[in-house]
């Protein structure tokens, strides 16, 4: 198992357990192809984000730089560095999308949840993103809401369809 301890006076009983899980995630893709991703998803998975700590913590474990850690996380739009809400919408703005009224479809959302595009509701029910292209062109307008794809979307349905989650 990993050898780093964190040491911190503000780390909780609850965080140092989720630093341990990332140990022994750690030492199972350490020094294998691609391990540095496949660690970050684990723990994303684990911390529910990828604040500086972790980061830096991999970074550690991996003896390598934080700014090698940091890069990838900034390159993926996967990975994100703020918590996110328990549900995560995803509106299309690919062309088809987006010329058959994705834009309107963003408009309408930012104005019922309150939040602009990458931000979270107060609540922290809601992450807000868009998306290029998620394979429903032919109905367009298109939108996910975690892995389920709504089609042909109007901002009349947006209200009855978030009353779901
Ligand atoms: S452009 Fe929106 S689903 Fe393809």
């Amino acid at each position: 198992m990993s050898t780093i301890i964190q040491n911190d006076c503000c780390v909780t009983d609850d965080e140092q357990k989720k630093f341990d899980q990332l140990a022994n995630i750690i030492d199972l893709y350490k020094g294998k192809e691609g391990s540095l991703i496949q660690i970050l998803h684990h723990a994303q998975e684990i911390f529910g984000h990828l604040p500086l700590e972790v980061q830096k913590y991999v970074a550690d474990a991996l003896d390598i730089s934080l700014s090698e850690v940091s890069g990838v996380v900034t390159f993926y739009s996967f990975f994100s560095t703020k918590p996110k809400g328990k549900h995560t919408i995803r509106v299309c703005m690919g062309t088809a999308c987006y010329v058959r009224g994705g834009k309107k479809l963003v408009e309408r959302l930012q104005d019922i949840l309150g939040v602009q595009i990458g931000e979270t509701t107060k609540d922290g029910k809601f992450t807000f993103e868009i998306a290029r292209c998620i394979g429903a062109c032919g109905l367009a307008p298109a939108m996910m809401i975690d892995d389920a794809v709504y089609k042909q979307v109007n901002i009349n349905k947006l209200e009855s369809i978030l009353s779901k989650y």
